[in-house]
Protein backbone atom coordinates (compact mmCIF):
# COMPACT_ATOMS: atom_id res chain seq x y z
CA UNK A 1 0.00 0.00 0.00
CA UNK A 2 1.20 3.39 -1.11
CA UNK A 3 1.32 6.65 1.42
CA UNK A 4 1.92 10.11 0.85
CA UNK A 5 4.58 11.42 3.45
CA UNK A 6 5.41 14.61 4.22
CA UNK A 7 9.22 14.96 4.08
CA UNK A 8 9.71 18.31 4.23
CA UNK A 9 8.16 21.72 5.39
CA UNK A 10 9.27 25.34 4.27
CA UNK A 11 7.48 28.56 4.88
CA UNK A 12 8.42 32.62 3.86
CA UNK A 13 6.41 35.65 5.28
CA UNK A 14 7.73 38.84 3.92
CA UNK A 15 9.72 41.74 5.66
CA UNK A 16 7.84 44.56 6.15
CA UNK A 17 4.87 44.20 9.27
CA UNK A 18 1.68 46.22 9.60
CA UNK A 19 0.50 46.40 13.04
CA UNK A 20 -2.68 47.37 14.63
CA UNK A 21 -1.88 50.53 15.54
CA UNK A 22 -0.84 51.25 11.70
CA UNK A 23 -4.04 50.33 10.88
CA UNK A 24 -5.48 52.57 13.83
CA UNK A 25 -4.18 55.82 11.03
CA UNK A 26 -5.77 54.14 7.98
CA UNK A 27 -9.13 53.53 8.98
CA UNK A 28 -11.68 54.08 12.03
CA UNK A 29 -10.32 51.06 13.96
CA UNK A 30 -8.49 50.41 17.17
CA UNK A 31 -6.11 47.73 18.16
CA UNK A 32 -7.81 46.91 21.13
CA UNK A 33 -10.91 45.79 18.62
CA UNK A 34 -8.72 43.74 16.57
CA UNK A 35 -7.30 42.24 19.55
CA UNK A 36 -10.66 41.50 20.85
CA UNK A 37 -12.99 40.38 18.03
CA UNK A 38 -9.80 38.44 15.95
CA UNK A 39 -6.73 38.01 18.32
CA UNK A 40 -4.43 39.74 15.84
CA UNK A 41 -1.87 41.75 16.22
CA UNK A 42 0.18 42.24 13.26
CA UNK A 43 0.27 40.91 9.63
CA UNK A 44 2.81 40.67 7.10
CA UNK A 45 2.67 42.39 3.45
CA UNK A 46 4.27 41.86 0.62
CA UNK A 47 6.99 44.17 -0.74
CA UNK A 48 5.76 45.96 -3.96
CA UNK A 49 8.01 44.20 -6.00
CA UNK A 50 7.17 40.76 -4.57
CA UNK A 51 4.27 38.83 -5.73
CA UNK A 52 2.60 35.32 -5.13
CA UNK A 53 4.93 33.42 -7.10
CA UNK A 54 8.15 34.98 -5.55
CA UNK A 55 6.59 34.31 -2.09
CA UNK A 56 6.16 30.88 -3.18
CA UNK A 57 9.34 29.86 -4.58
CA UNK A 58 11.03 31.04 -1.37
CA UNK A 59 8.48 28.77 0.52
CA UNK A 60 9.42 25.85 -1.96
CA UNK A 61 12.91 25.97 -1.71
CA UNK A 62 12.77 25.96 2.36
CA UNK A 63 10.72 22.62 1.64
CA UNK A 64 12.95 21.50 -1.13
CA UNK A 65 15.58 22.15 1.06
CA UNK A 66 14.27 20.62 4.43
CA UNK A 67 13.37 17.27 2.16
CA UNK A 68 17.15 16.93 0.85
CA UNK A 69 15.46 16.78 -2.73
CA UNK A 70 16.45 18.83 -5.86
CA UNK A 71 14.10 20.86 -7.92
CA UNK A 72 14.68 17.89 -10.85
CA UNK A 73 13.44 15.23 -8.35
CA UNK A 74 9.49 16.89 -8.75
CA UNK A 75 6.95 15.45 -10.35
CA UNK A 76 4.47 17.66 -9.50
CA UNK A 77 3.73 21.05 -8.56
CA UNK A 78 0.08 22.33 -7.09
CA UNK A 79 -0.16 26.09 -6.15
CA UNK A 80 -3.11 26.87 -4.08
CA UNK A 81 -3.95 30.47 -3.81
CA UNK A 82 -6.61 33.12 -4.44
CA UNK A 83 -4.23 36.21 -5.72
CA UNK A 84 -1.95 34.83 -8.88
CA UNK A 85 0.66 36.75 -10.63
CA UNK A 86 -1.38 36.33 -13.90
CA UNK A 87 -4.77 35.47 -14.90
CA UNK A 88 -2.71 32.58 -17.10
CA UNK A 89 -0.56 30.75 -17.03
CA UNK A 90 -0.65 29.38 -13.85
CA UNK A 91 1.64 30.94 -11.22
CA UNK A 92 2.88 27.43 -10.59
CA UNK A 93 4.24 27.76 -13.84
CA UNK A 94 6.69 30.41 -12.73
CA UNK A 95 7.81 28.53 -9.06
CA UNK A 96 8.49 25.16 -11.86
CA UNK A 97 10.68 27.72 -13.93
CA UNK A 98 12.45 29.29 -10.73
CA UNK A 99 13.10 25.89 -9.25
CA UNK A 100 14.45 23.83 -12.57
CA UNK A 101 11.94 21.44 -11.71
CA UNK A 102 12.11 20.54 -15.53
CA UNK A 103 10.48 17.20 -14.67
CA UNK A 104 7.33 18.32 -13.17
CA UNK A 105 3.50 18.90 -14.59
CA UNK A 106 1.88 22.27 -12.34
CA UNK A 107 -0.73 23.86 -11.81
CA UNK A 108 -2.88 26.19 -9.61
CA UNK A 109 -5.92 25.14 -7.04
CA UNK A 110 -8.77 27.97 -6.16
CA UNK A 111 -10.47 27.26 -3.31
CA UNK A 112 -9.70 29.78 -1.66
CA UNK A 113 -8.63 29.73 2.13
CA UNK A 114 -9.36 25.65 2.12
CA UNK A 115 -6.73 25.85 -0.72
CA UNK A 116 -3.78 23.81 0.53
CA UNK A 117 -6.28 21.11 1.39
CA UNK A 118 -7.76 20.72 -1.69
CA UNK A 119 -3.90 21.09 -3.52
CA UNK A 120 -2.40 18.50 -0.43
CA UNK A 121 -5.48 16.11 -1.65
CA UNK A 122 -4.68 15.91 -5.74
CA UNK A 123 -1.36 15.33 -4.57
CA UNK A 124 -1.93 12.87 -2.26
CA UNK A 125 -4.39 10.97 -5.01
CA UNK A 126 -1.85 11.08 -7.68
CA UNK A 127 0.81 9.88 -5.48
CA UNK A 128 -1.84 6.53 -4.53
CA UNK A 129 -2.52 6.17 -8.33
CA UNK A 130 1.32 6.25 -8.99
CA UNK A 131 1.38 8.62 -11.12
CA UNK A 132 3.79 10.84 -9.68
CA UNK A 133 6.39 9.74 -6.80
CA UNK A 134 7.44 13.37 -5.58
CA UNK A 135 5.20 16.36 -5.31
CA UNK A 136 5.31 20.12 -3.92
CA UNK A 137 2.41 21.40 -2.73
CA UNK A 138 2.31 25.18 -1.94
CA UNK A 139 -0.13 27.63 -0.72
CA UNK A 140 0.81 31.60 -1.43
CA UNK A 141 -0.97 34.55 -1.56
CA UNK A 142 -0.78 38.58 -1.84
CA UNK A 143 -4.32 39.00 -0.08
CA UNK A 144 -3.19 42.39 0.57
CA UNK A 145 -3.46 43.43 -3.52
CA UNK A 146 -7.49 42.55 -3.75
CA UNK A 147 -8.03 43.68 0.31
CA UNK A 148 -10.13 47.21 0.35
CA UNK A 149 -7.97 49.73 2.58
CA UNK A 150 -10.84 51.66 3.16
CA UNK A 151 -13.15 49.12 4.29
CA UNK A 152 -12.20 48.03 8.28
CA UNK A 153 -14.73 45.24 8.16
CA UNK A 154 -11.97 43.56 6.14
CA UNK A 155 -8.48 45.04 5.77
CA UNK A 156 -7.67 44.00 9.59
CA UNK A 157 -7.70 40.51 8.74
CA UNK A 158 -5.74 39.12 6.16
CA UNK A 159 -2.27 39.36 5.55
CA UNK A 160 0.62 38.09 3.03
CA UNK A 161 2.64 34.56 3.31
CA UNK A 162 3.49 31.52 1.69
CA UNK A 163 3.85 27.78 2.72
CA UNK A 164 4.92 24.48 1.23
CA UNK A 165 5.11 20.61 1.74
CA UNK A 166 7.33 18.35 -0.08
CA UNK A 167 5.12 14.71 0.07
CA UNK A 168 6.72 11.81 -1.04
CA UNK A 169 5.35 8.17 -2.49
CA UNK A 170 6.18 5.61 0.22
CA UNK A 171 5.38 1.67 0.26
CA UNK A 172 4.37 0.91 3.85
CA UNK A 173 3.00 -2.46 5.33
CA UNK A 174 1.92 -1.80 9.01
CA UNK A 175 -1.02 0.77 8.36
CA UNK A 176 -1.94 1.90 12.23
CA UNK A 177 1.53 3.59 12.63
CA UNK A 178 3.04 4.21 9.50
CA UNK A 179 3.74 8.26 8.84
CA UNK A 180 1.33 9.68 6.34
CA UNK A 181 -1.68 11.20 4.99
CA UNK A 182 -4.75 9.09 6.16
CA UNK A 183 -7.34 10.74 4.48
CA UNK A 184 -8.64 14.15 3.40
CA UNK A 185 -12.18 15.21 3.18
CA UNK A 186 -13.05 17.95 1.12
CA UNK A 187 -16.58 20.09 1.03
CA UNK A 188 -18.36 22.73 -0.95
CA UNK A 189 -21.28 24.61 -0.90
CA UNK A 190 -21.53 27.06 -4.18
CA UNK A 191 -25.12 28.09 -2.69
CA UNK A 192 -23.39 30.11 -0.29
CA UNK A 193 -20.66 31.88 -2.58
CA UNK A 194 -21.81 35.25 -2.27
CA UNK A 195 -20.96 35.45 1.65
CA UNK A 196 -17.27 35.71 1.17
CA UNK A 197 -16.28 36.76 -2.51
CA UNK A 198 -14.80 39.61 -4.71
CA UNK A 199 -16.51 42.52 -6.03
CA UNK A 200 -15.02 41.57 -9.20
CA UNK A 201 -13.51 39.08 -11.35
CA UNK A 202 -11.88 38.65 -14.63
CA UNK A 203 -14.88 37.30 -16.62
CA UNK A 204 -17.39 39.37 -14.80
CA UNK A 205 -15.98 42.99 -14.25
CA UNK A 206 -12.47 42.72 -16.08
CA UNK A 207 -10.59 43.44 -12.44
CA UNK A 208 -10.09 41.39 -9.87
CA UNK A 209 -12.21 43.47 -7.37
CA UNK A 210 -11.48 43.75 -3.60
CA UNK A 211 -12.33 40.95 -0.71
CA UNK A 212 -16.12 41.45 0.56
CA UNK A 213 -17.27 39.55 3.45
CA UNK A 214 -20.50 39.04 5.85
CA UNK A 215 -18.34 38.15 8.66
CA UNK A 216 -21.11 37.42 11.06
CA UNK A 217 -22.41 35.16 8.89
CA UNK A 218 -18.86 33.65 7.75
CA UNK A 219 -18.06 33.11 11.31
CA UNK A 220 -21.08 30.93 11.96
CA UNK A 221 -20.68 28.83 9.32
CA UNK A 222 -17.16 28.24 10.00
CA UNK A 223 -17.49 27.43 14.00
CA UNK A 224 -20.14 24.77 12.81
CA UNK A 225 -18.08 23.28 9.11
CA UNK A 226 -14.95 23.40 11.16
CA UNK A 227 -15.59 20.92 13.81
CA UNK A 228 -18.16 19.03 11.73
CA UNK A 229 -15.96 18.16 9.30
CA UNK A 230 -12.73 17.52 12.33
CA UNK A 231 -15.20 14.82 13.73
CA UNK A 232 -15.95 13.08 10.27
CA UNK A 233 -12.64 12.14 9.62
CA UNK A 234 -12.07 11.33 13.00
CA UNK A 235 -15.38 9.30 12.34
CA UNK A 236 -13.97 7.52 8.54
CA UNK A 237 -10.59 6.90 9.59
CA UNK A 238 -11.56 5.17 12.82
CA UNK A 239 -8.84 7.47 15.03
CA UNK A 240 -9.91 8.89 18.39
CA UNK A 241 -9.89 12.30 18.97
CA UNK A 242 -7.79 11.42 22.14
CA UNK A 243 -5.29 10.30 20.10
CA UNK A 244 -4.59 13.23 17.82
CA UNK A 245 -1.44 14.97 18.88
CA UNK A 246 -2.12 18.39 17.51
CA UNK A 247 -4.70 20.61 15.55
CA UNK A 248 -3.76 22.33 12.25
CA UNK A 249 -7.09 24.75 11.95
CA UNK A 250 -7.08 27.42 9.09
CA UNK A 251 -5.83 31.15 11.07
CA UNK A 252 -9.16 33.10 10.58
CA UNK A 253 -10.02 34.50 13.57
CA UNK A 254 -8.91 32.85 17.29
CA UNK A 255 -12.27 33.37 18.22
CA UNK A 256 -13.49 30.32 15.76
CA UNK A 257 -10.29 28.50 16.68
CA UNK A 258 -10.91 28.79 20.24
CA UNK A 259 -15.15 27.41 19.27
CA UNK A 260 -13.91 24.62 17.15
CA UNK A 261 -11.20 22.95 19.48
CA UNK A 262 -13.87 22.97 22.32
CA UNK A 263 -16.04 21.73 20.57
CA UNK A 264 -14.11 19.09 19.64
CA UNK A 265 -12.48 18.81 23.26
CA UNK A 266 -9.23 19.88 21.91
CA UNK A 267 -6.93 21.57 24.70
CA UNK A 268 -5.55 24.77 23.33
CA UNK A 269 -2.01 23.28 24.29
CA UNK A 270 -2.76 20.95 21.24
CA UNK A 271 -3.48 23.56 18.80
CA UNK A 272 -1.50 25.35 16.72
CA UNK A 273 -1.59 29.34 16.48
CA UNK A 274 -0.19 31.23 14.49
CA UNK A 275 -2.42 34.51 13.87
CA UNK A 276 -1.47 37.01 16.38
CA UNK A 277 1.42 38.02 14.26
CA UNK A 278 -0.08 36.66 10.70
CA UNK A 279 -3.07 37.27 10.41
CA UNK A 280 -5.28 35.38 8.33
CA UNK A 281 -3.18 34.14 4.81
CA UNK A 282 -6.19 32.25 3.34
CA UNK A 283 -4.60 29.45 1.22
CA UNK A 284 -1.22 29.72 3.25
CA UNK A 285 -2.26 29.88 6.46
CA UNK A 286 -2.51 25.50 6.82
CA UNK A 287 0.72 25.31 5.49
CA UNK A 288 2.45 27.92 7.55
CA UNK A 289 1.05 26.71 10.61
CA UNK A 290 2.37 23.36 9.81
CA UNK A 291 6.04 25.13 9.33
CA UNK A 292 5.48 27.10 12.91
CA UNK A 293 5.16 23.95 14.40
CA UNK A 294 7.41 21.75 13.03
CA UNK A 295 10.11 25.13 13.44
CA UNK A 296 9.31 25.56 16.88
CA UNK A 297 9.66 22.07 17.41
CA UNK A 298 5.85 21.54 18.52
CA UNK A 299 5.23 19.04 15.81
CA UNK A 300 7.39 15.80 15.86
CA UNK A 301 7.96 13.11 13.91
CA UNK A 302 5.19 10.00 14.70
CA UNK A 303 2.48 12.78 15.77
CA UNK A 304 -1.30 12.46 14.55
CA UNK A 305 -2.32 15.68 13.21
CA UNK A 306 -5.73 17.21 12.64
CA UNK A 307 -5.62 19.96 9.93
CA UNK A 308 -8.94 21.73 9.48
CA UNK A 309 -9.63 24.46 6.74
CA UNK A 310 -12.68 26.59 5.97
CA UNK A 311 -13.28 29.47 3.75
CA UNK A 312 -15.04 31.41 0.31
CA UNK A 313 -17.26 29.07 -1.81
CA UNK A 314 -17.40 28.35 0.74
CA UNK A 315 -15.41 25.27 0.95
CA UNK A 316 -13.96 24.02 3.66
CA UNK A 317 -11.83 20.86 4.66
CA UNK A 318 -10.40 17.87 7.02
CA UNK A 319 -7.57 15.69 7.02
CA UNK A 320 -5.37 13.35 9.09
CA UNK A 321 -1.75 13.07 8.75
CA UNK A 322 0.77 10.79 10.88
CA UNK A 323 3.68 13.20 10.44
O1 LIG B 1 -10.90 32.85 5.99
C1 LIG B 1 -12.23 32.60 5.70
C2 LIG B 1 -13.02 32.60 6.89
N1 LIG B 1 -13.15 33.92 7.44
C3 LIG B 1 -13.65 34.02 8.62
O2 LIG B 1 -13.89 32.99 9.19
C4 LIG B 1 -13.94 35.35 9.22
C5 LIG B 1 -15.22 35.24 9.96
N2 LIG B 1 -15.71 36.43 10.61
C6 LIG B 1 -15.05 37.04 11.62
O3 LIG B 1 -13.96 36.69 11.97
C7 LIG B 1 -15.77 38.15 12.37
O4 LIG B 1 -17.12 38.15 11.98
C8 LIG B 1 -15.16 39.56 12.14
C9 LIG B 1 -13.83 39.64 12.83
C10 LIG B 1 -14.99 39.82 10.65
C11 LIG B 1 -16.07 40.61 12.72
O5 LIG B 1 -16.28 40.37 14.09
P1 LIG B 1 -17.75 40.39 14.72
O6 LIG B 1 -17.62 40.18 16.15
O7 LIG B 1 -18.57 39.40 13.91
O8 LIG B 1 -18.19 41.87 14.44
P2 LIG B 1 -19.42 42.41 13.59
O9 LIG B 1 -19.17 42.20 12.14
O10 LIG B 1 -20.67 41.86 14.17
O11 LIG B 1 -19.33 43.95 13.90
C12 LIG B 1 -19.53 44.47 15.21
C13 LIG B 1 -19.31 45.97 15.17
C14 LIG B 1 -20.04 46.67 14.04
O12 LIG B 1 -20.50 47.90 14.52
P3 LIG B 1 -22.03 48.10 14.92
O13 LIG B 1 -22.81 47.80 13.68
O14 LIG B 1 -22.29 47.13 16.03
O15 LIG B 1 -22.09 49.54 15.33
C15 LIG B 1 -18.95 46.89 13.01
O16 LIG B 1 -19.23 47.98 12.18
O17 LIG B 1 -17.91 46.23 14.97
C16 LIG B 1 -17.75 47.14 13.88
N3 LIG B 1 -16.49 46.87 13.21
C17 LIG B 1 -15.32 47.41 13.61
N4 LIG B 1 -15.01 48.26 14.60
C18 LIG B 1 -13.72 48.60 14.75
C19 LIG B 1 -16.26 46.05 12.16
N5 LIG B 1 -14.94 46.04 11.85
C20 LIG B 1 -14.35 46.88 12.74
C21 LIG B 1 -13.01 47.28 12.93
N6 LIG B 1 -12.75 48.13 13.94
N7 LIG B 1 -12.00 46.82 12.16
Amino acid sequence: MIRSIITGVGGYLPEKILTNFDLEKMVETSDEWIRERTGIQSRHIAADDQTTSSLAILAAKDAIQNAGINGEDIDLIILATTTPDDTTPATAMRVQAALGAVNAFAFDVQAACSGFMYALSVADKFIKTKTVKTALVIGAETLSRIVDWQDRNTCVLFGDGAGAVIVKAEEISDQDNASGILDIILHSDGRLRDLLTTTGGVSRTKTAGFVHMEGREVFRHAVTNLSNVAQEIIDTTGIKLSDVDYLVPHQANLRIIEGTAKKLDIPMEKVIVTLPHQGNTSAASIPLALYEGVRSQKLKKGDLVLLDAMGAGFTWAGALIRL
